[in-house]
């Protein structure tokens, strides 16, 4: 082997040996380029499809698409109440469901007072487990309901890790995030099934902040459980939606960051996500949280958790 005493004549060398490889490196290198360029190119259309064209269309005729009711749990609150609020100003009857009955009571009049649709509401408390869900299966037997929103969930700013948390609230988060969304589905499915039209739609966080454990996987389990169940139902006309908004406005505005183009108030951000319904099996529903979401996957991890870090300063 020649003697190596600079760069130079080891360049040389190795490209003498090596020029074959060197060819094969660089059209390796093309084609990752190329991929990454198409990757871009793609997650641009699907942006613009989505949240640029979609907003070109006039209102959709959500009742004739999909059935006269829709049910929105944990409808009291956030997006949960705009998405009802939405669905009624097209025109859907609005079944609400909560645990604070007086809330429910006045936010049904509300609703049918100010968009002239039908209204009514069930009174339960999902962290009860499989004993409430008679209550709702009685209320809703004989109704064609057309859209499910779950959206009851337990959030906490300050997570504690399962080994701090007591057991009550991880069965609460097992009860309210994870069973709620799967039994909800359970009772409903099958009549749109039956009908050949239909649509559930499941809210779970789209960040990657701070977590504990027994959250995050809830948040897993009802992303793959939409998938699966999407799967098994889009031959008969029924649309899942997996729905991960990043921080909508109002309740925690400690995690939102400093800029409110990111926060949209849960009005805004319940308007734009109703529109990708029927347009997306999984969107984060709102074109800025996207944009988030597409700037995180192509610029370096370390760059946008510091970006992220700064901005809850
Ligand atoms: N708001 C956001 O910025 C945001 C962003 C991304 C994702 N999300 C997702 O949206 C979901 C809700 O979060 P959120 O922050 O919007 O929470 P939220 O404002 O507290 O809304 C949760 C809703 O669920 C209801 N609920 C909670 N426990 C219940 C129980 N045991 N029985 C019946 N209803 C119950 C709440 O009613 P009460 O208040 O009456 O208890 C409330 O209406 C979560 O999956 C979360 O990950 C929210």
């Amino acid at each position: 082997m020649a003697a190596v005493d600079s760069f130079h004549l080891l360049y040389r060398e190795v490209a003498r040996t090596c020029h074959n490889h060197v060819e094969f490196l660089a059209v390796v290198g093309a084609l990752y380029t190329a991929k990454k360029g198409l990757c871009i190119l793609y997650d641009c259309y699907s942006l613009m499809r989505l949240h640029v064209t979609l907003c070109l269309h006039s209102r959709r005729d959500l009742v004739q698409q999909y059935g006269e009711w829709a049910v929105v749990t944990g409808a009291t609150n956030s997006i949960g109440r705009a998405y009802a609020e939405e669905l009624a100003k097209c025109g859907m009857n609005i079944i609400l469901i909560c645990n604070k009955r007086q809330e429910l009571h006045s936010m049904s009049e509300a609703i049918a007072g100010n968009y002239g649709v039908n209204t009514s509401f069930i009174d339960v408390d999902l962290s009860r487990g499989q004993e409430v869900y008679l209550a709702v299966k009685e209320a809703l037997r004989d109704l064609d309901i057309g859209i499910l929103v779950n959206h009851a969930g337990v959030y906490d700013e300050f997570p504690e890790s399962l080994v701090e948390a007591a057991e009550d609230k991880v069965w609460e988060i097992l009860h309210v995030n994870v069973a709620a969304a799967v039994v909800m589905a359970h009772l409903v499915v099958p009549g749109m099934v039956q009908k050949k039209r239909g649509a559930v739609v499941n809210v779970i966080s789209g960040s990657i902040g701070k977590s504990d454990a027994q959250t995050a996987a809830s948040r897993a389990y009802v992303e793959t459980f939409s998938r699966q169940l999407g799967c098994e139902v889009s031959s008969s006309g029924v649309f899942v939606q997996c729905l991960t908004p990043l921080c909508v406005g109002g309740k925690r505005p400690s995690s939102c960051g400093f800029l409110p183009l990111f926060a949209p108030s849960p009005d805004v951000y319940a308007r734009h996500a109703v529109r990708t319904l029927g347009a997306s099996t999984r969107t984060t529903g709102y074109w800025a949280h996207a944009l988030q979401l597409l700037a995180c996957r192509w610029i370096p991890g370390w760059l946008c958790r510091s970006v992220g870090r700064l901005s809850q300063q």
